[in-house]
């Protein structure tokens, strides 16, 4: 039976899918056991929820939509974007390799999909990008860091494409800005084409509960507002959102093992001789060479689910590892020695 969704790859570590390994606050727990049934019953009411969402990121209220994660702020957008006109000539532009649902989202709405390829070592293309910009184009999608790759957009090169583009609406994800260097957020009043998306799957661990948002100047944000479903958050999940904001010590510590779980990733391929690409997300794309496939299931043997990205654009034998919690990274660390030592990875074979 083919069911919708990813299916769980069962047990093991859960390293595919940039999840928070470590959870998520314990306020969170608490705050979930605290409801009660009427609490459960009853429509939400997001006039305390859409303001303190605003406030944590330093937002007017009126510029943001929540999101049933990032992934329906995707949707939305393209939907605000193309769903109300009936042009088939109309383009969407999506660097590759990217995020899945960038492509299904332009796909469910019928846009023209221009697919730039990334520049070496996947740096962004800039130049390819606003080369692709036509008075057709209605949507651009940038994600910095970008997932599988982990790379960024310079902040210069965004500011450029918003402004190449003004008939166009430039989606900027940034569902992985926290384990970053800074965010577009406060440049985004000057950029009324600009849309940011941000979620609470990643860094607050709450992508169980799927809680995002999309944030934009009113006129933009109208448009994505028109077309979300009326109740689209849940009570939980929103329950969920106020207790993980207010524990301010859970993110800096969480970082804070990203980031050195990304330098244990980098320590053993430089070690084992894995081509490997410093990210500023929390995962790390590596090159394992033609066997990729097989070593993904290797390591689920040893217990350590990865995502198998050789099939990407671009991204022949690359697999990526999620970078969380330090004592998963040194088991797949260890997985990784044990598949080098089966000799599944020729040295400098992944090249
Ligand atoms: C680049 C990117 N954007 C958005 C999302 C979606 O996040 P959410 O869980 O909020 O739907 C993900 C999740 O993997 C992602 O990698």
């Amino acid at each position: 039976m083919t069911v919708q969704g990813i299916p769980s790859p069962g047990s093991g570590l859960r390293l595919h899918l940039n999840e928070n390994t470590g959870g998520c606050s314990p306020r969170v727990i608490e705050a979930i056991r605290a409801m009660s049934a009427t609490d459960l019953s009853a429509y939400p009411d997001y006039r305390r929820d859409v303001p303190a969402c605003a406030r944590h990121f330093g937002v007017d209220p009126d510029w943001v939509v929540l999101t049933n994660g990032l992934d329906e702020g995707i949707l939305l957008t393209a939907l605000a974007v193309f769903g109300r006109v009936h042009d088939p000539a109309l383009e969407a532009i999506v660097p590759v390799p990217a995020f899945d649902p960038y492509l299904t989202s332009t796909a469910a709405v019928a846009a023209r999909t221009i697919k730039v390829p990334p520049g070496p070592d996947f740096a962004f293309p800039a130049d390819d990008v606003l080369a692709a910009i036509t008075p057709h184009t209605r949507l651009i999608v940038l994600n910095t860091p970008n997932n599988p790759t982990g790379q960024t957009v310079p902040r210069n090169t965004i500011r450029r494409v918003a402004a190449a583009a003004p008939h166009a609406t430039v989606l900027l994800d940034e569902a992985y800005v926290e384990f970053a260097d800074g965010s577009f957020l406060n440049e985004l009043p000057a950029h009324r084409n600009v849309v940011i998306g941000r979620t609470f799957s990643k860094a607050y661990g709450l992508a169980g509960m799927r809680v995002g948002c999309v944030i934009a100047h009113p006129d933009v944000r109208e448009a994505i507002r028109a077309v979300t479903p009326v109740f689209n958050m849940n009570i939980v999940a929103m329950t969920a959102m106020h207790a993980a904001l207010s524990d301010e010590t859970f993110l800096p510590r969480y970082v804070a093992q990203v980031r050195e779980s990304r330098e244990r990733l980098y320590a053993a391929c430089r070690r084992l001789d894995i081509r490997h690409w410093p990210s500023s997300a929390n995962f790390v794309l590596m090159r394992v060479g033609d066997r990729a496939s097989e070593i993904v299931t290797a390591l689920a043997a040893e217990g350590v689910h990865v995502r198998d990205r050789s099939r990407d654009p671009h991204s022949p034998g690359c697999i990526r590892i999620t970078a969380g919690v330090l004592e998963h990274t040194d088991r797949a660390v260890a997985a990784l020695e044990a598949v080098v030592a089966a000799g599944m990875i020729a040295a400098g074979g992944s090249r």
